[in-house]
């Protein structure tokens, strides 16, 4: 990085706002994605008027500036593939405010989902879309990927959540968006503009949300099925019911056995299971756990479970959460990889899409587990992968267009909570084929000289075999 431009950053964010060591920027290269591209520089903005400069400076000298989060993303979204500017938003990590009369707290982008929960817990409110990641995924970075996780059938996803903001155009503007209220219809939903931008329209500095409160009690059903039809079956029936569950959760035969080997079998072995939860006011949980039960056993579970206890809940939730590290220690030398990772259907199409999966796994010699969040859709698939192999790389490929292809043709969407990133960009852009000259200008007019994550989504160009993170020569 050029010296002068250096001194005119620590001007704004002093000595220890800002690195340009080797292993500072290696750092932060990564995110939780396979891929890696180390910046010039990390910068670690604390104020808004801050990152206002740093863009000004950056805009200017046409650096690429990234925006990055805790960097628990999947698909390659923080990582800077053009180098330039990591911006770390971890210092702007104040909760500035909780109105509880009003439902709504403003939080600054780097605040930690579970802190700001932790916080909205001792007024019995809470900020629900619960991340896979929320012991350290921040809200910025949320906002920035529309995040959410088990809870989002019932609650909804980060964006439903989003009712202001502040953030700083490439130019270096302040524009501060939305109202404190809990809706408004003056004009264009700015705030909802920049939910799942990727940090490619404006650096999201500040955010106000609304809160939902806390449910009184809760309670979980762990079912068993014979084939992954029948699990998809019981889903269907589920939603069709007058209930909203606070998560449902499918997982198939592989990611049950990764999570049995790794953590010494707390699950029914079996081809498929469902892990629903119930939450609200006591007697309404009674009633509806009644009820999930008896769908379970209608859809012909082989096995049926149910607790009110909340350490029994929290297990099976933990080891449903825990799929995607247990893949990783199945296979020795093999690694789970992060492709098409959260894919998004019509409900009723799960059992197909769950079928065709396998089938794509077997064609290509790859193991593939699928599992996720059933009632809304949302499936993970996961893939096992001789990272050194540029043959598995290949197939993983070929397997990742097809498992999409099957998805885009059964009517869903290639992400349904991580973002696209990298990893799902020649996907997304097949996705969004009639949108993409919209999307294209709406970038043009806020980041005339494209510096904002520059390279991702709509202007990804060949194949996601670049940057990747492991030492396999062929793709590095
Ligand atoms: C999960 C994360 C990876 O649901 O989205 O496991
Ligand atoms: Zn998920």
């Amino acid at each position: 990085m050029d010296k002068e431009i250096v001194r005119k950053i620590e001007k704004i964010v002093g000595k220890e706002g800002y690195s340009v060591k080797t292993a500072d920027t290696y750092t932060y290269g990564f995110d939780a994605s396979i891929f890696h591209r180390s910046p010039d520089m990390v910068i670690q903005p604390r104020t808004t008027e801050q990152v206002s400069e740093i863009m000004k400076i950056a805009n200017s000298e046409r650096i690429p500036v990234t925006p990055r989060g805790a960097g628990t993303g999947l698909c390659g979204s923080a990582v800077p593939i053009k180098g330039g500017i990591v911006l770390d938003m971890s210092r702007m990590n104040k909760i500035k405010d909780v109105s509880v009369g009003d439902m709504l707290c403003t939080v600054e982008a780097g605040c930690v989902y579970n802190d700001l929960n932790a916080t909205l817990g001792k007024y019995g409110l809470q900020f629900p879309p619960a991340p896979g990641s929320a012991e350290a995924a921040q809200i910025g970075g949320m906002v920035a990927l529309n995040a959410s996780g088990m809870k989002a059938v019932k609650y909804g996803a980060t964006r439903d959540f989003v009712m202001g903001m502040t953030f700083v155009k490439a130019d270096g503007e302040i524009v501060r968006c939305g109202t404190g209220t809990l809706k408004d219809s003056s004009g264009y939903q700015l705030a909802r503009l920049l939910v799942g931008s990727e940090g490619t329209l404006g650096v999201i500095t500040e955010v106000t949300l609304k809160m939902a409160a806390r449910p009184k009690a809760a309670a979980s059903v762990l079912a068993a099925f014979r084939t992954p039809e029948d699990a998809g079956r019981f889903v269907t029936a589920l939603v069709a019911k007058p209930l909203v569950p606070s998560a449902c959760e499918l997982m198939d035969r592989v990611s049950i056995e990764a999570v049995n080997i790794a953590l010494n079998d707390p699950l029914p072995n079996s081809q498929a299971l469902c892990m629903v939860e119930v939450d609200g006011e006591p007697e309404t949980v009674d009633k509806e756990l009644a009820i999930v039960e008896e769908l379970a056993k209608e859809a012909g579970a082989s096995d049926v479970q149910a607790t009110k206890d909340p350490a029994i809940s929290k297990k099976w939730a933990a080891a449903r959460g825990s799929v995607m590290v247990a893949l990783s220690s199945m296979k020795p030398g093999y690694v789970s990889v992060s492709l098409a990772d959260d894919m998004i259907l019509p409900v009723s199409k799960i059992p197909d899409a769950v079928t065709a999966y396998q089938r794509i796994a077997v064609k290509y010699g790859v193991v593939v587990a699928t599992y996720g969040h059933a009632a809304d859709g949302n499936l993970h698939t996961k893939m096992l992968l001789d990272p050194l192999s540029a043959d598995e790389w290949v197939r993983g490929e070929k397997a990742v267009n097809e498992i999409f292809g099957v998805t885009l043709e059964l009517g869903g969407s290639v992400t349904g909570e991580h973002g696209v990133g990298i990893a799902k960009a020649p996907n997304f852009q097949k996705e969004r084929a009639t949108a993409l000259s919209t999307i294209r200008e709406i970038k043009k007019a806020m980041d005339p000289n494209n510096i904002l994550n520059p390279g991702k989504m709509e202007q990804w160009e060949g194949s996601i075999l670049t940057n990747l993170r492991y030492p396999c020569r062929e793709y590095m």
